[in-house]
C-alpha cells in the first residue's frame, strides 16, 4: 500500500495538501490526514477523491503519538509523501506569552515535525517526498515573533541538511517558506497581539502556496518560496547582515 500522510490537514494548507496529493503522485492508494479536531478532519475526509484515513491525534502527545507508530507498523506502507504542515505560531513579546504557549511552538513546529520526520524515513522509497512547512519567518530573527521565527528557521535548516542527506536515497525533501497566507493560522497567532499592517500586503492564497509547493517538489528544489515579494526578502536576508536588517525594521 502506498499511501500520503498529512499533518494539519484539518485546516489551511494542510487540506489543500491532502486535496492535490492524489494528482501530485498517482501511485497513492490512500492518505492519512492528522490533526487533533476530529469534526474538522472529516470535513478534509469528504473530500478526499481516493481512500483515507483518519487519525485524530496530538502529535505532542507521546500516548497519542503512539497510535500512529502502531498504524505505521501494523500496515507496513510505503509512505511516498509526507506533509508537515502541522504547526502554530503566536504573535507577541516573548516575555507576555505563557509558557505553554512559546514551549508550544517548539514542540509542535520541531520537536513533532523531527520525530514523525524519523519514523516515517524507512518507510520511503525512492521518489517519495517529504515537504516540510517552513516559513518566510525562518529567514531572519523576528522580534515579536521570536519564538516562531526560531522554530521556522529550525524547520528550513533541518529540511535543507537532510535534503543532502537523503539526495543519495532519491528522497526529495523540501521546505516551504511563504509569508503570510489567509488561513486559520491567524485566530491562533494574534492571541496577544495582531499582525503587523505590512504584512498583510503580501497575503498569498493557501492554494497558490500549495500548488507552488508541490510544483517545486518535482522541479527538484530545496526550498519553495512563494511569489516576488518572499523571493526579494530571502535574498535580501542572504546579502545583508541580520543587524542592518532589524534595525531598518
Ligand atoms: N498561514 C500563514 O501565514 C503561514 C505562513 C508560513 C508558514 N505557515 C506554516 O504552515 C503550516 C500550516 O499552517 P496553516 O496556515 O495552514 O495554519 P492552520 O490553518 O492553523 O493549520 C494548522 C494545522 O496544524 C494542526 N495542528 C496544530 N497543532 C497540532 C498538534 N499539536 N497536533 C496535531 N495537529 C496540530 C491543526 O489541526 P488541529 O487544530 O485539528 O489540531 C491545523 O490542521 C504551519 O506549520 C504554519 O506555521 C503558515
Amino acid at each position: 500500500m502506498k499511501i500520503a500522510i498529512i499533518t494539519g490537514a484539518s485546516s489551511g494548507m494542510g487540506k489543500w495538501f491532502a486535496a492535490y496529493a492524489p494528482a501530485f503522485d498517482k501511485t497513492i492508494d490512500e492518505i492519512w490526514l492528522i490533526g487533533r479536531n476530529e469534526e474538522r478532519l472529516n470535513a478534509t475526509y469528504q473530500h478526499m477523491k481516493i481512500k483515507s484515513r483518519i487519525i485524530p491525534m496530538d502529535l505532542t502527545k507521546a500516548e497519542e503519538y503512539k497510535k500512529f507508530q502502531i498504524a505505521l507498523s501494523k500496515f507496513r506502507p510505503v509512505i511516498r509523501m509526507l506533509v508537515n504542515s502541522a504547526g502554530y505560531g503566536i504573535i507577541g513579546p516573548f516575555v507576555d506569552m505563557t509558557a505553554k504557549d512559546a514551549g508550544g511552538m517548539v514542540d509542535i513546529n520541531c520537536e513533532a515535525l523531527t520525530r514523525i520526520t524519523r519514523d516515517c524515513i524507512p518507510f520511503m522509497s525512492k521518489d517519495s517526498c517529504i515537504i516540510n512547512m517552513s516559513s518566510a519567518a525562518a529567514f531572519m530573527p523576528q522580534p515579536d515573533f521570536a519564538v516562531y521565527a526560531a522554530t521556522k528557521s529550525y524547520v528550513l535548516s533541518f529540511s535543507e541538511a537532510l535534503y543532502h542527506e537523503l539526495k543519495a536515497k532519491k528522497i526529495r525533501v523540501i521546505a516551504v517558506c511563504p509569508g503570510c497566507v489567509d488561513t486559520p493560522f491567524f485566530d491562533v497567532a494574534q492571541k496577544y497581539h495582531g499582525v503587523k499592517t505590512y504584512k498583510k500586503f503580501f497575503m498569498s492564497k493557501e492554494r497558490d502556496v500549495v500548488r507552488q509547493a508541490l510544483l517545486d517538489v518535482r522541479k527538484g528544489k530545496k526550498v519553495s518560496i512563494y511569489g516576488l515579494p518572499m523571493k526579494l526578502l530571502y535574498a535580501i536576508t542572504r546579502l545583508i547582515p541580520n543587524e542592518i536588517l532589524l534595525w531598518f525594521m
